[in-house]
C-alpha cells in the first residue's frame, strides 16, 4: 500500500473525549468537552489537558490551580458535545445540559455526578504552547461508579463503552481485542 504525505494535524491521533469541570464563584461551577487530554506520569498518576487561552475554563482553572476530569458513557454524547459549543461565561452550563454538581473531597472544582468516572486534579505545572496552554495535574483522588469496580477494588471499564473523539467524529469504544502483553504470551505458548 502506498502512502500520501499530509498537512500536520491534530486530527491524525485518536483522542480522548472528557469533560473537564473546575469551580465558577457564580453558578458553583463551569466544564468544557477537551479531547487533548492524556496520562503523562505513572506514580503519582499525573495527567494533562490543554486549553487556548480564552476558553473561559483557562483563568478558572490556572487561578486556583485545580480541576476535574469527567469520563463519559458514549451514551452521554450529547451532554460532552453541548459542554464543548457553549461557553459558560453568561450562563450555568450544568444547568444547560441537565448535569449536576456533587462535591469533590480533595478539590473545589465539583464532579459531574452523572459521568462514571471522576478525576479530581491539582495543577503541577503550566506549559505555555503556541495556541493552547497545557495543565500538567496530579491525581488527587478518583470517584468511580460501582458497577465498574470489580471485588478486588480495581477499575474494570470493559463493562461501559467508553468515549474517544478522532477526526471531528465521536466515536463508541468497542470490542476488547487483546490485552497488556498479551502477545508477549502468545508468543511463550508457541515456543513451549
Ligand atoms: C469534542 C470537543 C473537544 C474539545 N477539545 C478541546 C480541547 O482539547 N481544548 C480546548 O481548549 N477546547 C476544546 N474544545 C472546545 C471547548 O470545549 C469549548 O470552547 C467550550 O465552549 C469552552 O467552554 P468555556 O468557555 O465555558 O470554558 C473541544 C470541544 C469539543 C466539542
Amino acid at each position: 500500500m502506498g502512502k500520501v504525505e499530509i498537512e500536520p494535524t491534530t486530527m491524525a491521533l485518536p483522542m480522548s473525549c472528557v469533560v473537564v469541570s473546575c469551580y465558577e464563584p457564580k453558578h458553583g461551577g463551569n466544564m468544557a468537552a477537551i479531547a487533548f487530554c492524556g496520562m503523562v506520569n505513572a506514580k503519582p498518576p499525573m495527567l494533562a489537558v490543554s486549553f487556548k487561552p480564552n476558553r473561559f475554563s483557562h483563568a478558572l482553572i490556572k487561578g486556583p490551580g485545580e480541576f476535574v476530569v469527567n469520563v463519559p458513557l458514549a451514551e452521554q454524547v450529547e451532554k460532552v458535545d453541548l459542554a464543548g459549543v457553549v461557553s459558560g461565561r453568561n450562563l450555568d452550563k450544568f444547568d444547560l445540559a441537565g448535569l449536576t454538581k456533587a462535591p469533590a473531597t480533595q478539590v473545589n472544582s465539583p464532579l459531574i455526578k452523572e459521568f462514571p468516572i471522576n478525576l479530581e486534579c491539582r495543577v503541577l505545572e503550566v506549559v505555555e504552547l503556541p495556541t493552547h496552554n497545557l495543565f500538567i495535574g496530579e491525581v488527587l483522588a478518583i470517584h468511580a461508579d460501582e458497577s465498574l469496580v470489580d471485588d478486588m477494588g480495581r477499575l474494570s471499564l470493559e463493562k461501559a463503552p467508553f468515549l474517544m473523539y478522532y477526526n471531528r467524529g465521536y466515536f463508541a469504544i468497542g470490542e476488547r481485542i487483546g490485552h497488556f502483553g498479551f502477545s508477549k504470551s502468545a508468543e511463550n505458548e508457541e515456543s513451549q
